[in-house]
């Protein structure tokens, strides 16, 4: 079963670059899960890791872009928040590819936890300014 799934309802930001990239990430999220928890290739779970993290670290920058564009006042917090996840996948992927951790169970909630708070919260927040 998916980890997470995509509605408007929950995660709709009326940004469309945004709700289009969320799509995507929530898509190699899914991925990623499925095999970790499914007892995939190792290297096939690298890949998956790698692929996720270079995109969410593009759509990171590309939200950081545009909310300085619109001189949105929540920049400063919201990239607070996007730098501490990134630090987190960015040892998470020295480890793994080190072979000292794993993509598990726990790994997927943690990413799951952290999107279910940071989009409505945060990403939801810079609708009427970028919208
Ligand atoms: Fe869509 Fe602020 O991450």
């Amino acid at each position: 079963m998916a980890l997470m799934t995509w509605t408007a309802e929950q995660y709709g930001t009326n940004v469309s670059f945004a709700d289009e990239e969320h799509q995507k990430l929530f898509g190699l999220l899914n991925t990623l899960y499925d095999q970790a928890t499914n007892g995939a290739d190792r290297s096939q779970v690298g890949a998956s890791l790698d692929a996720l993290i270079a995109f969410v670290v593009d759509h990171f920058a590309h939200e950081e872009k545009e909310m300085q564009a619109k001189g949105f006042a929540g920049y400063e917090a919201h990239k607070a928040e996007h730098d501490a996840l990134v630090a987190t996948c960015a040892d998470l992927q020295t480890k793994f590819h080190a072979g000292e951790a794993d993509v598990t169970e726990e790994v997927g909630q943690m990413v799951k936890t952290w999107l279910d708070k940071h989009i409505p919260t945060f990403d939801k927040a810079y609708g009427p300014a970028l919208g």
